[in-house]
């Protein structure tokens, strides 16, 4: 059985309601990122104290390791508003003139993919984040004025996938750089270990990290997986999962050991039988994977390059022994190797 974007980092379109009801809404509620935490805790509590607004922070990291949860929890723990936007929502400069005239003392404004906001709205943010002043231009042609708008102090939280995108005069205004990474099992078992509990599942050790080792360090994936191996005990298993069950069902949507699917496989195969081991450009690798290169590049590679499944160099992508591996297959002795490089 195929499942398109099983092991997505992404949100599937079906998916909002069934994670609003996971999301966790406190510090403590939030599972592992122990350091990111704390470090958050901490200028939560001295921006209070100081009776200011939290520096502005930039979340990166790839799809679903919680950034969106975690501006959120930032902003609950201020007690603060949250105002959420996205980059590509914020077409012109007038966009997001609106949103930060509406701004009150202490809200929190979230902008999601915010290494896609146009240039000329980025400029905007500039005067605004780094001395909350709105800069807006007042009628047209030669009678058309600039005039300075002060706003209340506020905390922008932005989120990218992409940080090498976020320009660096953009990037300099933020007083917090935060990378969420993938997690490691362990976490994965207690998001499982969680969510399972919120939503009645009964779910045992096994279970648990079964689901947790191929969930590609990512909890939007181990909450997706749980929900189907959920469906699957639920026919097949009495509604229990243990780990036999968790297995069986993940073998079903074609989920291997690793958490990798057909299309990350396919990408290690065309690596090492179609290229020799590599080097191979992306785009070239993309074609014979039937992908985008940047869903290749955004979707699969970043976890593959985590896992050490594959190598990125100057002059492509290349095979690495565990790719070999991986593929049941004998990796070249070292000197062979070498010689690719
Ligand atoms: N550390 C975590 N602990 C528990 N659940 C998490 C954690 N991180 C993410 N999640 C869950 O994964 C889902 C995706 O998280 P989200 O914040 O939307 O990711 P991102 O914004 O990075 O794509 C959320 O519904 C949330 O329930
Ligand atoms: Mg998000």
């Amino acid at each position: 059985m195929r499942d398109e974007g099983l092991l997505s980092g992404s949100q599937q379109p079906d998916e909002a309601a069934f994670e609003a009801g996971l999301r966790p809404r406190r510090m403590e509620d939030f599972v592992g990122q122990a350091e990111l935490k704390e470090r958050l805790t901490i200028l939560i509590e001295a921006a209070a104290e100081r009776q200011e607004p939290v520096d502005h922070l930039l979340f990166s990291g790839p799809p679903g390791l919680g950034k969106t949860t975690m501006a959120a929890i930032v902003a609950a723990s201020m007690n603060a508003q949250f105002r959420s936007t996205a980059g590509p929502a914020l077409e012109r400069a007038g966009d997001l003139a609106a949103i930060l005239s509406n701004l009150e003392q202490g809200d929190v404004m979230f902008i999601d993919e915010i290494h896609r906001l146009p240039r000329a709205v980025e400029e905007v943010l500039y005067s605004a984040m780094e001395d909350f002043q709105l800069d807006v231009v007042v009628g047209k042609g030669p009678g058309a004025r600039s005039i300075r708008l002060p706003l209340p102090g506020f905390t922008l939280i932005g989120a990218t996938t992409r940080v090498g995108r976020v320009s660096a005069p953009l990037r300099d205004r933020f007083g917090y750089l935060a990378r969420l990474d993938y997690y490691p099992p362990g976490e994965l078992d207690a998001v499982v270990g969680r969510s399972a509990g919120i939503l009645g599942i009964a779910v045992d050790a096994g279970g648990r990290r079964e689901i947790a080792t191929r969930s590609r360090g990512t909890p939007r994936v181990a909450n997706r997986l749980l929900r189907r191996v959920r469906d699957f005990a639920a026919v097949r298993a009495e509604g229990r999962v243990d780990e036999a069950t968790a297995r069986r069902a993940l073998e079903v949507f074609e989920v291997d050991r690793a958490g990798l699917d057909r299309v990350d496989r396919a990408i290690l195969e065309a690596v090492v039988g179609k290229f020799g081991g590599g080097p191979v450009g992306l785009s070239t690798l993309a074609i014979a994977v039937g992908e985008e290169p940047e869903t290749v590049e955004d979707a699969y590679e970043p976890f593959l390059l985590q896992q050490g499944l594959l190598q990125r160099t100057p002059r492509g992508r290349i095979a690495t022994a565990l790719t070999y591996r991986h593929l049941g297959l004998e990796p070249p002795p070292p000197g062979a190797q070498a010689t690719l490089l």
